[in-house]
């Protein structure tokens, strides 16, 4: 039998730095709350924080995030950028590494939807949140990581069901938190030295066979609250979104929420 603490020492260990050292709270308002405190207090490079559940989990735009003790996955990685760093793919490059992650060494048919979700049979099943922050003459990322694992069909709000799913509802058995964490961190790492040098072709291509909009009618809300829509036709190398409009534009948006258009 497997102690509390178990599975993460074991996801942690094949690592060379990301997920050391790391945090473990059964109970916290947010991980990303928590990283930036221990960042505060001298957290290193690669250091990540996880929670059993959330009170106050935070999505993207304001959103809250919907964190119960089931089983699932919250983690915040810190990250210390170097001015090479191509910030504005962080989010992008962390969804195709977790879609690697869960494709190749799961076998699940997860796809990315840009910017940063991650999706299973048309749902979503996990999101990335990016915060950027200075600290001690640098900048760092905490970059939020929360994923449904084990969280069944009845188990979402109603509200939810049409649009969530998990990796027990796809895969159609109770998954292991740690398989899953390792075979993340194990991903992110690999990939990471680089990103960090501004290499960002590596992910682009490996984004080609994971994009869930390409070639799809879609709207997206900009951060400024207009709606622009198109047909989606990949990204740029610096991870803008390519619309192609009705009158023959080309439209490139840097931020905002892609829908499928009805
Ligand atoms: C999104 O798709 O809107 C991003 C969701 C990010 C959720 C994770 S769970 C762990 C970390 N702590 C939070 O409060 N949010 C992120």
């Amino acid at each position: 039998m497997l102690k509390a603490m178990d599975w993460l020492e074991e996801a942690t260990a094949r690592t060379r730095w990301l997920g050391r050292p790391f945090k473990w709270k059964d109970r916290t308002k947010s991980t990303q709350d928590d990283a930036r405190q221990w960042l505060l207090n001298g957290a290193p490079h690669g250091a990540i924080v996880l929670a059993g559940y959330q009170t106050k989990g935070r999505g993207r735009m304001g959103r809250s995030w919907f964190s119960p003790a089931l089983e699932n996955l919250y983690m915040t990685l810190i990250l210390r950028l170097p001015p090479t760093a191509p910030l504005g793919t962080l989010g992008l490059f962390i969804a195709v590494r977790s879609a690697l992650a869960l494709r190749t060494r799961l076998r699940l048919p997860v796809m990315v939807k840009w910017p940063n979700d991650l999706m299973a049979e048309g749902k979503k099943l996990g999101g990335i949140l990016v915060e950027v922050t200075q600290e001690k003459g640098a900048m760092w990322a905490l970059v939020g990581i929360g994923i449904n694992v084990n969280v069944r069909e009845q188990d979402f709000p109603e509200e939810l069901r049409p649009i969530a799913t998990s990796l027990q509802i796809v895969s159609g058995k109770q998954l292991d938190r740690g398989e899953v964490l390792k075979a993340l961190l194990l991903s992110i790492e690999e990939g990471w030295s680089h990103w960090e040098k501004g290499k960002a072709e590596s992910f682009w291509q490996d984004f080609q066979n994971l994009d869930f909009l390409r070639g799809r009618s879609v709207q997206v809300l900009l951060p400024d609250g207009r709606l622009v829509e198109g047909v989606a036709s990949g990204i740029t190398k610096d991870g803008q979104l390519i619309l192609q409009t009705a009158d023959g534009t080309t439209l490139y948006v840097h931020a905002g929420e892609a829908h499928l258009k009805k």
